[in-house]
């Protein structure tokens, strides 16, 4: 095993990471619980999927959805993104539906590979009950909802909701091809003045750069409400 994978090495990692990166979150928004973020961070302290700032943000674009916000994202994987968009949620009875067909794909180049090795080293079929024993584990199965589906797929299944999510969170299939066909599909579905965010821009799954570039110049977002690592946010 890699030094750095050693349980107790893993750790401290882990606690300075968190720490450094927290200090900064502190300052920049006194006004967000950081405690909220710190247990669900802890709970996936081994997740790569994400840069703690990565996640960071997602829980402050949550955090600042009106009370019970309706979200959507597509790509969940075992629910660490969506954990962090739940605990910034406010409200009674907030909603994420998270749409992924659960069978851990990827269609992108290289990251097909990845993926293929990361999906066999789980010893399942299905990533679905990674996700919900995590939704369990941290509270969070009352706001998350799995839709198991292909994105489009989803969003026919889902075609009332058009017009009136809050939210959506994009890191599903992250070919040029898939990109563009989920900005197509979901982009109906928020609501004016919403937000659609993507993860993976400006990483080397280029498709997913190219797809977001050609419709911010064909002006299918309203304007850039912020970046953090590879996730950009639009608002619509
Ligand atoms: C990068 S992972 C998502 C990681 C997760 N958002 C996080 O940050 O923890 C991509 C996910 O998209 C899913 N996926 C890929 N293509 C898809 C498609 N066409 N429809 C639905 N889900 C898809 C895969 O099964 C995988 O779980």
């Amino acid at each position: 095993m890699v030094f750095k994978h050693w349980p107790l090495v893993r750790d401290v990692r882990f606690t300075l990471k968190s720490r450094r990166y927290l200090r900064g979150a502190h300052k920049r928004r006194p006004d967000l619980n950081w405690d909220e973020f710190r247990r669900i961070a802890r709970h996936f302290k081994r997740d790569d999927m994400g840069s703690l700032a990565e996640r960071g943000y997602l829980f402050q674009l949550a955090s600042d959805l009106p009370a019970d916000a309706s979200v959507v994202e597509i790509g969940s994987w075992m629910g660490a993104s969506t954990c962090f968009i739940a605990g910034g949620l406010k409200g009674a009875s907030p909603k994420i539906q998270a749409v992924d067909n659960f069978a851990g794909q990827s269609t992108c180049g290289e990251d097909a590979a990845w993926y293929q090795r990361h999906f066999q080293a789980l010893g399942e079929g299905s990533t679905l009950g990674f996700f919900k024993s995590n939704m369990a584990a941290l509270g969070f199965a009352a706001r998350a909802e799995p839709v198991i589906a292909d994105s489009l797929a989803a969003a026919r299944q889902l075609a009332a909701r058009r017009g009136a999510v809050d939210f959506i969170f994009i890191d599903g299939d992250h070919s040029y091809q898939a990109c563009c066909a989920d900005i197509e599909a979901w982009a109906p579905f928020v609501k004016r003045g919403g937000v659609m965010a993507f993860h993976d821009f400006g990483s080397r799954a280029h498709g997913v750069s190219q797809a977001i570039f050609e419709a911010t110049k064909a002006g299918r977002f309203a304007e850039i409400v912020g970046v953090a690592g590879t996730i950009i946010a639009f608002r619509m």
